[in-house]
């Protein structure tokens, strides 16, 4: 016993030195030590868009300029027309032209508010394909190979881009303002291509099947000259098919959207939401802007995005409910950014009439004339109005950067959607309680009427409600431009033989299907249980039928 407690006594003597040791060790220590990030070398990044306006250029370029600031030789890649798009981020961000734009087809061709993807709309892609796709083609390939590119970043809308990079092995990212790829779709996610709510959640049984077997196969039926055309140039030039959208491409997807716009759903590991960015810069309002906001407490601003344009008829609905609202007091002014060609129209209205019976001149309403609360702009600073506190609902056409802008200054919206991602913005923002969406196709002063008051009187307090937590998320995610270079940063110093985004592949790539899906083992578990069940069964009958026959057996006997 008393051997025992002699060890232990030791034990506990070194124990104790031990711990005395450490802490003198610890008072005489020389400081913390603070781990250091070494220092990574200086890439060239090549940034490029040429089709899509400032909505798909200035959230990457305001990217670009982050990476800049961080030491590395950042281009933007663009031709002519966009060359004024890169002026802002000059000198950090270089802009190159690759020349005049060298087809017919502009990007507005591209859209047709009346039918997604029309006989007009295919046309204008094969057209614009068959024109640009060789120029651009090797004006990418001279540029990345000559300046030894580290890092391309393409729209989702140039081909060429991805595929000069993808001959010349270098490391791709896809920047799109929605998500189309492979990697963010799942089972409930409605395509893009059929018109409707971006998910199916709400959508009968019947709508689902016929989305699903009817719309889509006729969408790929009547798209199919494009991807015609996309094999016939390539073939041409000497390029290998290849889909930078597909789930296993290699190329990450930086979307510059957000869950709480885009719906909530699982996504694969090459894909990035880095939204919604705002730019670091907006022009302020001119002075006599100024005056007019600070002198009003209830604004209305109007505004459709430089491509589109509310018919007519649209445009003599939405202009009747507002003066209504006027002249209700809902609101006490308005500003309508509307464009001098757009007051073209030969199908506006030359007067309206309220239901008060007051009649408004349109021309005299175009020139400020009529009444000096009622304004309409051909051009306006929209973040900068949107940012005044007395801006109180936005009228919009629903593209994301409106968006984006309004929640950014916690600003309702009524939305009247054209085409493209805009009816699914504004589903989302409906669901999101931070707006209301008017129909275009049964567009009416009722319903316009109802919903304009709705959300200016705000009863229950719900839009306001909403709206503060929908600000504080849109605040927080615009910081994401950070995560977006360093995500890029990332990619540039730990790719590996060139192109390969090692570490973001999914483990599914190289696996047989059945493995993947756990397949195998589930049916063979499945083919046991079903032998168990029916040996069970089997048991149970004959247990059954014992005491049946000896009965029967006795009686006989
Ligand atoms: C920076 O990029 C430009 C344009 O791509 C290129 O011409 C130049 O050689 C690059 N500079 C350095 C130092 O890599
Ligand atoms: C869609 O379905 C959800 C869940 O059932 C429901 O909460 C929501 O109100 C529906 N939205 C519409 C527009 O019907
Ligand atoms: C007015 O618009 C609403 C919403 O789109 C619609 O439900 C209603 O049927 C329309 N009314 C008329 C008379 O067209």
């Amino acid at each position: 016993m008393s051997f025992f407690f002699l060890i232990f006594y030791i034990q506990m003597v070194k124990v104790l030195l031990g711990i005395s040791i450490l802490l003198a060790l610890a008072s005489f220590s020389l400081g913390d030590i603070v781990p250091q990030i070494k220092k990574f070398g200086a890439k060239t990044i090549h940034i490029s868009a040429t089709m899509g306006g400032i909505s798909h250029i200035a959230w990457t370029l305001e990217i670009g300029k982050v990476l800049a600031q961080r030491g590395h030789n950042v281009s933007f890649i663009t031709t002519d027309p966009n060359v004024k798009f890169g002026v802002p981020y000059q000198p950090e961000v270089k802009t190159i032209s690759m020349g005049p734009h060298v087809s017919t087809v502009e990007f507005r061709d591209m859209f047709d508010v009346e039918e997604l993807f029309s006989k007009s709309v295919v046309a204008a892609y094969t057209k614009l394909i068959e024109d640009t796709y060789q120029r651009d083609y090797y004006a990418y390939f001279d540029l990345f190979e000559s300046s030894k590119t580290d890092i391309v970043i393409c729209d989702q809308l140039s081909l060429p881009c991805f595929d000069a990079a993808r001959e010349l092995n270098i490391p791709m990212i896809m920047h799109m303002t929605m998500s189309l790829s492979e990697d963010t779709k799942a089972p409930f996610i409605t395509s893009f291509f059929i018109e409707g709510p971006p998910t199916s959640r709400n959508l009968s049984f019947t709508q689902r099947f016929y989305n699903r077997f009817v719309s889509l196969p006729g969408f790929l039926y009547r798209f199919s000259p494009v991807s015609k055309t996309i094999k016939k140039m390539r073939a041409k030039t000497g390029i290998e098919p290849f889909g930078p959208l597909d789930r296993h491409s290699g190329v990450i997807k930086m979307i510059n959207g957000f869950w709480g716009m885009e719906s909530p759903r699982p996504i694969g590991p090459f894909v990035e939401y880095v939204g919604p960015i705002i730019s670091s810069t907006y022009s302020s309002l001119p002075e006599n802007m100024k005056r007019f906001m600070d002198q009003h407490s209830n604004v209305v601003y109007i505004a459709f995005g430089q491509m589109y344009s509310p018919s007519g008829k649209e445009f003599e609905v939405l202009l009747t409910s507002l003066l209504e609202a006027y002249e209700d007091k809902i609101l006490d002014g308005f500003i309508w950014s509307f464009s001098l060609k757009s007051r073209q129209q030969s199908d506006l209205p030359k007067q309206i009439q309220t239901r008060s019976g007051s009649i408004y001149i349109v021309k005299d309403l175009f020139s400020g004339n009529r009444d000096p609360n009622l304004r309409f702009e051909a051009w306006s600073p929209q973040f900068a109005i949107l940012n005044h506190e007395h801006c109180k609902l936005f009228v919009s056409h629903g593209g994301a950067s409106s968006i984006h802008e309004s929640l950014f200054n916690g600003v309702p919206l009524l939305l009247h959607p054209f085409t493209s991602d805009q009816p699914a913005n504004a589903y989302s923002m409906q669901e999101a309680g931070v707006g209301l969406s008017l129909d275009r196709k049964a567009h009416n002063l009722t319903d316009t009427i109802e919903k304009l008051n709705r959300i200016l009187l705000d009863k229950e307090g719900k839009f306001k409600l909403n709206m503060e937590s929908m600000q504080a998320l849109v605040q927080l995610k615009s910081r994401k431009k950070y995560h977006a270079a360093d995500m890029i940063e990332e990619v540039l110093h730990s790719v590996r033989d060139h192109n390969n985004i090692w570490y973001r592949r999914e483990v599914v790539e190289n696996m047989a299907m059945f493995k993947a899906t756990n397949w195998d083992i589930d049916l063979v578990a499945l083919a046991g249980l079903i032998g168990f069940i029916v040996i069970v069964c089997k048991t149970f009958i004959a247990l059954l039928k014992l005491p049946l026959v000896q009965p029967r057996k006795l009686k006989s006997n």
